[in-house]
């Protein structure tokens, strides 16, 4: 792919963070973006800031949680703008609590928030591409879908578990002119740990030192975009957190005693 221009480019979880940055990005190369979130009046305020003109956007807010509705929002996508090239599976909640502490109810809202939305948006949108012969699927995932870690069980769980599939999807699908990034931040400065969710249930509420200091969400977009347009099959990207990646598979032992000692947070 040589550049974003024109292309219809589907972002959930555009209303903050890395989906906020992402907009920007894709604006600033032409393209026409469906923004997703739940609060709507976040995605309007990121359309105005992105000056997309009336005919370059379309605001469909949902929640991730509630699958009924996508294969409706993917057929007003294409009634609109007459196909989708790229989605980009990014809207997602993080966790802070041990394991013991996670009520069940919470870990199966971890995977339809992390894990079933990006698999069911995906499927809604597959058969336009497929009739296209082509269209890219991207996925948000992170370096905790490479390793688990303190305080994140279900949502390391359910990053993990995107890989198993959109591998398998990757495929069965580039033969027909498809392709799947999955894309694997480290630490970037979002609110993502203010809105992990808590062993209560409610937001965590905090900034993590970690993501306080950490690479831009513009940073991490225009990678993202770099990944988009070089075909790539998986990505990571933050700073020198990514190297436990690497540790990992090709020092395991090493990795075991360097992870026990970094800070949930
Ligand atoms: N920041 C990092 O360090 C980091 C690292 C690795 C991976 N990631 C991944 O990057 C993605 C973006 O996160 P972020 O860092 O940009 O965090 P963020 O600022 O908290 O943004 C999360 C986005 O997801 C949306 N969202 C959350 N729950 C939703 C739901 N139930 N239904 C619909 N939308 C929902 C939010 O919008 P509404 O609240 O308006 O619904 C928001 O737009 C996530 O998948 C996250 O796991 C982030």
């Amino acid at each position: 792919m040589s550049s974003l221009q024109n292309k219809v480019i589907w972002i959930t979880g555009a209303s903050s963070g890395i989906g906020e940055a992402l907009v920007y990005e894709c604006a600033k190369q032409n393209a026409k973006i469906i923004l997703s979130a739940r609060r709507e009046s976040e995605l309007v305020r990121v359309a105005k800031s992105a000056n997309l003109t009336t005919s370059n956007f379309l605001i469909l807010p949902f929640d991730l949680s509630d699958t009924s509705q996508v294969k409706e929002l993917a057929q007003q996508v294409v009634s609109t703008f007459g196909r989708i090239d790229i989605l980009i599976n990014n809207g997602g909640q993080s966790q802070r609590a041990e394991a013991i502490d996670t009520p069940s109810e919470t870990e199966r809202t971890l995977f339809e928030i992390n894990y079933f939305s990006a698999v069911n948006l995906s499927k809604a949108v597959l058969p336009f591409m497929l009739k296209n012969k082509s269209g890219k699927i991207v996925v948000i995932s992170s370096i905790a879908g490479k390793f688990g870690f303190y305080l994140r069980s279900s949502y390391s769980a359910a990053k993990h578990a995107l890989h198993g599939y959109f591998e398998s999807l990757r495929l069965e699908v580039e033969n027909k002119g498809l392709s799947v990034l999955l894309v694997c931040p480290g630490k970037v400065k979002t609110n993502v740990s203010l809105n992990a969710i808590s062993s209560s249930g409610d937001s965590h509420n905090k900034m993590d030192e970690s993501h306080e200091n950490a690479m831009s969400a513009q940073e991490c977009a225009q990678q993202i975009i770099a990944g988009i347009l070089n075909d790539k099959e998986e990505i990571l990207i933050g700073g020198k957190e990514l190297l436990a990646v690497k540790i990992k598979r090709f020092f395991p032992k090493l990795f075991g005693k360097i992870i026990r000692k970094q800070s949930p947070y």
